[in-house]
């Protein structure tokens, strides 16, 4: 598979009233065509973040630098304001993480769908991708507005719109399940895998959802306090975890417990993580030494993964 996006080296800080927060810390990624790479990590660990700074879509006051963020041969942070806006929709598609909050609740879904699409969908087209998307008994709804439907349905509409409607190179989906019950939710994955096969197209898939992720992803990356912590293909991350944050999050998941044994949460918050100067997750990690505190681990490879972390691969 060839490669569709390589980014090295993303920084993203905003400025906010009690000064900066760097919020995405050199990220380094690649995503080959037709690849499904997941994102996951706490809450507030900058995957969003990293999503939208690929779409170009931060706040004007906030700082994005990269070393590189090549997107099939084009350096989209080079780019002028109108090429991007073109990019946006037609080759890269985005799935937003709050589907009721992005789109207009005065506006009908009919016309939210033209919008969005560039224009380029009209009555029948709108059906037919409603059809794809398993909301055909929707389509004599269309002059209804965003809060009569159920946040599952919003969530499929902007799928349609994000990947069939210009069906996209690449699609960034955030959280596109997290509102869902599980059987919508497995519909929606379903639907993720059956376009990609289809369309060929690649995606980065943002979810807390080790379960989902573990059911569609080719690899996976582990975020943590701004930094991309682990990077591995689905299996090895599973079976093979390297970084001890990536340990405590896969120890956390009820599945693993016996029955009636305890859940394990990972002890500490995330709070504060993005400002340390040396390994984020120190001061939770059980394996933390005087180096961690002090000195960035850089990424480097171990096993079949590449980590964050100055111990992974010590023997244990
Ligand atoms: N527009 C913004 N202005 C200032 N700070 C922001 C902004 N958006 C996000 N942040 C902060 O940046 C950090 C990363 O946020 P981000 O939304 O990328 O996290 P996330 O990993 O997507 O979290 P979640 O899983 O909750 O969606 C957080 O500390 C958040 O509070
Ligand atoms: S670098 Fe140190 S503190 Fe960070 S995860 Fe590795 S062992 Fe733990
Ligand atoms: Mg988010």
């Amino acid at each position: 598979m060839s490669e569709l996006l390589r980014v090295e080296g993303l920084n993203v800080v905003y400025r906010t009233r009690g000064g900066s927060l760097p919020a995405v810390r050199d990220v380094s990624l690649t995503l080959r065509r037709g690849e499904i790479l997941g994102l996951v990590g706490e809450s507030g660990s900058g995957k969003s973040t990293v999503l939208t700074a690929l779409m170009r879509m931060l706040p004007r006051s906030t700082r994005v630098a990269a070393e590189r963020v090549d997107f099939a041969g084009t350096d989209l942070f080079s780019l002028g304001d109108d090429s991007m806006r073109r990019l946006r929709g037609r080759r890269i598609g985005l799935i937003p993480q709050r589907p009721m909050t992005s789109l207009s609740p005065v506006t009908t879904v009919r016309k939210q769908l033209a919008l969005l699409s560039g224009g380029v969908i009209d009555d029948a087209c709108a059906h037919r991708l409603l059809g794809e998307v398993g909301l055909g008994g929707l389509s004599d709804r269309l002059g209804d507005y965003p809060f009569q439907f159920s946040g599952g349905q919003l969530q499929r509409m902007l799928m349609a719109i994000a990947v069939l409607a210009h069906e996209p190179d690449l699609v960034l989906a955030d959280e596109p399940t997290t509102t869902l019950d599980v059987t919508v939710q497995a519909q929606i994955l379903r639907l993720l895998l059956d376009l990609r096969n289809r369309l060929g197209n690649s995606v980065i898939f943002v979810s807390h959802d080790l379960a989902a992720l573990s059911q569609v992803c080719d690899r996976v990356g582990v975020m943590y306090g701004g930094h991309l912590v682990e990077m591995a293909e689905t299996r090895d991350l599973f079976t093979k975890p390297q970084h001890p944050y990536t340990r405590a999050l896969l120890d956390a998941l009820p599945a693993r417990r016996a029955r009636g044994e305890r859940l394990r949460a990972i002890p500490g918050t995330v709070s504060g993580s993005h400002h340390l100067s040396g390994c984020p997750f120190a001061p939770r990690c059980d394996a933390a030494t005087h180096l961690c505190a002090v000195d960035t681990p850089p990424p480097r490879r171990v096993g079949s993964s590449t980590v964050r972390c100055h111990h992974a691969g010590a023997a244990s």
